[in-house]
């Protein structure tokens, strides 16, 4: 009897169903009707793109939601380069799933280009690219005391954020265009970019975030056109309130946490960086889902301040 992965548990232990018997209530077919379950009906859906054995790029990978989803990926079967500033935490973090640490400044061509190779010198065909580096910054455009925005600031949010997101972009993707198809349709790999509903909607001192995270908006249809015909996928999540050491552990940061995530529709609480890391995998293995901006905020629209 046939058994194959129906759907992920999210743990690395995919629930089975067989593919022509009555488990998971699916009903039962014939032997020789037995085919890929996605293609069988509406209710039938197996993983597509397959993360096991394969390899992965994941920039700010050594915190957050880069940590969460390196973490959920490895779960899956891949092997993890964790391309981050953070020697220290990358380090640890892929000793324990398995992967490894490339130093990285996602801003900079060569540490990108070697982070890459390290991906694809692992002997797994590099599958995805996921961008988690970003940095914060809060300045108005003339600020109380009349003095226009820092420009050096507003640059390297650019940098980081933007840059620094189309930098891992085009270097992974050039190096998936070098792997053998890993399906009939001719798909590569998937690229995921992390932008921000900031990005949609930037509040009050955030011009150079959200000028940053709009670019990455902006990029996903353009990408995902040029990158059809090396048949890879580009999804953008934009996060609103998640849980994570971006908001710092101050005395004062659950009080400012707290705050933040008041407006908050349903679950009344922030995101949790493991339920990112849930959306990137599902955004992986769903073959069909391509050039879209994904808002993942609990229903929060945010206010001007
Ligand atoms: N946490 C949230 O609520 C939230 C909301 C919207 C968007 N985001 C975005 O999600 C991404 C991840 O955020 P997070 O909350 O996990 O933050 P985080 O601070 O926990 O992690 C960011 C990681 O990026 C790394 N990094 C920073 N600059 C880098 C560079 N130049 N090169 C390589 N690595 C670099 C840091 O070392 C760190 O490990 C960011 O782009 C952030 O803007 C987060």
């Amino acid at each position: 009897m046939i058994t194959r992965p129906l759907v992920s548990n999210g743990a690395g232990s995919p629930a089975q169903v067989t593919a022509h018997g009555s488990s998971g209530g699916f009903g039962g077919r014939p032997p020789e009707a037995a085919g890929p379950l996605w293609a069988a009906g509406p209710a039938r859906y197996a993983p597509g793109m397959e993360l096991n054995g394969t390899s992965a790029v994941i920039s700010g990978g050594a915190s957050g939601l880069g940590e969460a989803t390196a973490r959920v990926l490895a779960a899956a079967g891949a092997t993890v380069v964790i391309a981050d500033l953070n020697e220290i935490r990358g380090k640890q973090i892929a000793d324990e799933i398995g992967g490894q640490f490339a130093r990285t400044d996602v801003a900079d061509e060569a540490s990108v280009q070697a982070a890459v190779d390290l991906a694809v010198a692992t002997g797994e065909p590099l599958r995805t690219a996921v961008s988690c580096a970003g940095i914060g910054w809060a300045s108005r455009t003339v600020g109380r005391d009349g003095t226009p925005h820092d420009l050096a600031s507003y640059q390297k949010v650019i940098a980081v954020n933007l840059i620094g997101t189309f930098n891992v972009m085009r270097i992974a993707a050039a190096a998936m265009a070098r792997t053998e198809p890993a399906d009939e349709d001719g798909q590569r790999g998937v690229v995921i970019n992390t932008s921000s509903v900031a990005g949609i909607e930037g509040q009050t001192g955030q011009i150079a975030y959200s000028a940053s995270k709009g670019g990455i908006i902006g990029m996903t249809v353009p990408a995902a056109r040029d990158l059809s015909v090396i048949g890879v996928r580009v999804n953008t999540i934009c996060p609103g309130i998640i849980d994570t050491p971006i908001y710092g552990n101050s005395e004062n940061a659950e009080e400012s946490k707290a705050r933040l995530a008041a407006p908050v529709v349903f679950p009344k609480r922030m995101g949790r960086p493991g339920e990112f890391g849930h959306l990137v995998r599902s955004l992986i293995e769903n073959d069909y889902m391509n050039a879209e901006v994904i808002r993942f905020d609990g229903g929060i629209r945010f206010q001007p301040k």
